[in-house]
């Protein structure tokens, strides 16, 4: 089975709905109300959600007021169902394979990255950090191995540490916290580096 059948296969079975049916997290909201709060326009900033499944984080800031969000999703099951407003910000396709034709303020990411073998990770932050503008943002959430026990059997947990170096390497770190709420995830803000 390739990778794409198997995480195709979670969004037909409906394991997804582990994280596709809860609320997008406080400390998320939080992280994106204090990117609104720096600026006097935030709902023109161009937004990329990646991995961004049923594209629940494109709904929620929608309603929100953030107008140009975009999401890419390798899975096609995971949009199959969406309403038509939604389907058509979202990009099927694999987010290392994709050139983008214009950059990001703002790249989030809701545990994509955390669901990839962490020695992809130093060439996925390289291109988020490529792909975003001179002053842009990335910001997410990832599972550590306090998390156990989750249906993503891909999911690699990793010791906050080692996050933090390997995202510093790319980016200025802003926030990076827990939540009280969702034990075994840490939420974090960070600045493009000019590298
Ligand atoms: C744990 S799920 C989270 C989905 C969504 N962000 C949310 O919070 O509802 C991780 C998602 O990343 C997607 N994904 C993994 N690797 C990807 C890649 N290289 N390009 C695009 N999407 C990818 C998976 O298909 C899956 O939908």
């Amino acid at each position: 089975m390739t990778n794409i059948q198997r995480l195709n296969n979670i969004y037909k079975s409906g394991i997804d709905k582990t994280w596709s049916n809860t609320e997008i997290p406080d400390k998320l909201i939080e992280y994106l109300d204090y990117l609104k709060s720096k600026v006097t326009s935030y709902s023109k900033l161009k937004v990329l959600d990646i991995g961004c499944g049923r594209g629940r984080l494109i709904k929620r800031m929608i309603e929100d007021g953030w107008e140009d969000v975009t999401g890419i999703e390798v899975a096609g099951e995971a949009i199959k169902y969406l309403p038509p407003r939604i389907k058509l910000k979202i990009i099927v396709g694999d987010f290392m394979e994709e050139r983008f034709n214009k950059k990001y303020d703002i790249i989030t990411d809701l545990t994509m990255t955390c669901s990839v073998s962490p020695r992809h990770w130093s060439s996925i932050f390289r291109k988020i950090n490529e792909i975003l503008e001179g002053n842009g943002y990335y910001l997410g959430e990832f599972f550590t191995e306090r998390m156990s026990g989750s249906k993503l059997d891909k999911t690699w947990y990793l010791k906050e540490n080692d996050l933090r170096n390997a995202l510093s390497g790319w980016f200025e770190i802003i926030f990076f916290k827990k939540d009280k709420k969702i034990k075994g995830s840490i939420f974090f803000l960070t600045k493009k580096k000019e590298i």
